[in-house]
């Protein structure tokens, strides 16, 4: 379950791109705080499992300067290679397969990654095994089953598309083995793991225009699969992608919950 031809959303199309624009827009900010909140500084050594985009490696080396280092990697660095260079290096690496890079971080941090991981136990240890003394882990992952709706305030037809079209993608990646109530797991599994210090806290936007962007972009990604599996006809996200394009829809996500913790000395 871990390759990435069971990843659902991989990152060889195109959308691909588009979603991680929009969730760089959605989420960089509680991401940024919280890492800014846990001491993110110079010369930090920092590890981002399952990077995507280039966003978080980028910005994790402007915190950590000339002195740090930033390993990014992905089973897909189509899209990280781009932060490439100077402190940032791109690594193609499987969290769930590959030992960890044999080095030790000040920071791990994994966001929307083990959701989609079906050893997301053994992904969690490499990451764990990866502090060093005083190293924070970061786990900041979905919890769809949480907050199910595309839109929350179903007041007409295209919100009930919106949330009918959400169930079926719901449906697509529970098939792939994700665990969509892991989000709420993380704290109690950071604790079980030994670190100390656990806290979490969620986040997520209702009515953002990187919200359309990103429901579009997830949308135009597996549309095939969503009418291959009944869950919507051609015609029906044909309409939803349109109803997004007219905008007026407040469409939230699901909630993120971000979750810390750090290996005692
Ligand atoms: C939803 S995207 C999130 C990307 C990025 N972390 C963010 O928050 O913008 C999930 C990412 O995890 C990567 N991924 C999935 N399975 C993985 C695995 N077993 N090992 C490493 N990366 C993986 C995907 O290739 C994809 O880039």
């Amino acid at each position: 379950m871990t390759d990435e031809h069971q990843y659902l959303l991989d990152n060889a199309r195109a959308a691909a791109g588009d979603r991680f624009a929009a969730l760089a827009a959605i989420f960089d900010p509680p991401t940024f705080r919280r890492i800014d909140a846990l001491g993110v500084t110079a010369g930090w050594r920092c590890w981002e499992v399952g990077a995507g985009g280039a966003s978080v490696p980028r910005r994790l080396g402007e915190r950590v300067g000339p002195g740090g280092r930033v390993l990014a990697t992905d089973i897909d660095v189509s899209w990280a290679r781009e932060a490439a260079g100077g402190v940032v290096e791109v690594r193609r690496h499987d969290i769930a397969r590959d030992e960890p890079p044999g080095e030790e971080f000040d920071l791990v941090h994994a966001r929307l990654v083990l959701l989609h991981v079906a050893d997301r136990d053994r992904a969690l240890r490499s990451m764990v095994a990866a502090l060093r003394p005083g190293g924070w882990l970061f786990v900041e992952d979905a919890d769809p089953a949480l907050q199910p709706l595309s839109s929350p305030d179903e007041h007409g037809p295209k919100e009930r598309l919106a949330n009918r079209i959400r169930t079926g993608f719901r449906a697509m990646l529970a098939e792939r083995g994700a665990d969509l109530a892991y989000g709420r797991r993380i704290p109690r599994l950071l604790r079980e793991a030994g670190l100390a210090e656990v806290a979490a806290e969620a986040y997520f936007p209702i009515a953002s225009r990187h919200c359309d962007l990103l429901e579009a972009a997830t949308i135009a990604h597996i549309r095939d699969g969503l009418v291959a599996a009944g869950h919507a006809t051609e015609e029906e996200v044909a309409r939803h992608l349109a109803n997004i394009a007219a905008g007026g829809m407040d469409l939230a996500t699901s909630p993120m919950v971000s979750a810390w913790g750090r290996r005692p000395w």
